[in-house]
């Protein structure tokens, strides 16, 4: 899309300095209105507060620093989101992504929790890594970590130092994310039956990282966080120290995206 607002002199030279980093061809209209719109809305973001000066390589350093599930990134935008893969509740599908969407579409104008909740297979993880996708191409760094994975870190970090340096790097990254997605809060805690409170030390990690995350005094998060689980608030309260799930956890029902009804598509 091509903006008609022209740079300001300071804007200016941040896109050639952009251009410089990137490599990338500043006569070629499509590549320079990209760099356009990113500055202007980064400038836009930061005369509202929200949003840090990262440039494109500070970037990639929380995206490479992620933890995936099974070490494999899944690569989704909202224009993979096929609603015709719940055949039995086409309309719920299209409810939740167009739901995602919006929020994606608000969350570059003000850092917000977003919780998406519902059964194995039903898409949750697929629409957050749309929204982070959507969010990096406006220019914000994006993070994902999975809390199974951060807690098995957890569990070797005093069998090897590099994994200790590895968490020490993580918490920093996960602190400062424009968008944090907390992927599949929850499993660490074992199976919904048998849940039990997750390690002291994993929940001290994340009550830093949601305190990092949120301005106290205000009580108004000044970055994102997105929550994808399996889990009933109450049960992640059973696993979490309730002032954790509190900080992470919206209470406004439209950041909730609630998947239940739709199927597992794994089936
Ligand atoms: N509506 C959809 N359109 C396209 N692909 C989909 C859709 N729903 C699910 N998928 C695909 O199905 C697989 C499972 O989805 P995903 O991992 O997002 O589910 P999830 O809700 O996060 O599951 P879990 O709770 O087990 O983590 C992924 O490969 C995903 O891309
Ligand atoms: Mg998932």
């Amino acid at each position: 899309m091509a903006t008609t607002m022209a740079l300001n002199a300071i804007q200016k030279i941040a896109a050639k300095k952009i251009f410089q980093l990137t490599g990338k061809n500043m006569s070629d209209p499509r590549e320079y209105n990209a760099v356009k719109r990113h500055v202007i809305a980064r400038n836009n973001r930061l005369v509202a507060g929200w949003g840090k000066q990262h440039d494109l390589f500070q970037n990639a350093e929380y995206i490479n620093g992620s933890l995936y599930s099974g070490g494999q990134r899944l690569d989704f935008s909202f224009k993979d989101w096929n609603t015709a893969m719940q055949p039995q509740n086409v309309q719920g599908a299209k409810n939740v992504g167009n739901k995602c969407y919006v929020l994606a579409k608000q969350m570059v104008n003000t850092p917000m929790k977003i919780l998406m909740t519902g059964a194995p297979g039903t898409g949750k993880t697929s629409l957050a890594m749309a929204i982070l996708n959507f969010m990096a191409s406006e220019g914000f760094s994006v993070m994902t970590v999975s809390t199974m994975e951060l807690a098995h870190l957890m569990e070797n970090r005093f069998e090897a130092t590099d994994v200790k340096d590895r968490l020490y790097y993580l918490e920093k990254l996960m602190k400062t994310a424009d968008v944090l997605l907390l992927d599949d809060l929850g499993t660490e805690g074992g199976m919904k039956k048998d849940a039990k409170p997750v390690r002291k030390d994993m929940q001290e990690l994340l009550f830093r990282v949601a305190n990092a995350r949120l301005d106290l005094k205000r009580n108004e998060p000044v970055h994102s966080t997105i929550v994808t689980t399996n889990c009933e608030t109450k049960e992640l309260a059973q696993m979490y120290n309730e002032k954790i799930i509190s900080r992470i956890v919206p209470h406004n029902r439209q950041q909730i995206v609630d998947f239940s009804g739709l199927q597992d598509v794994r089936k």
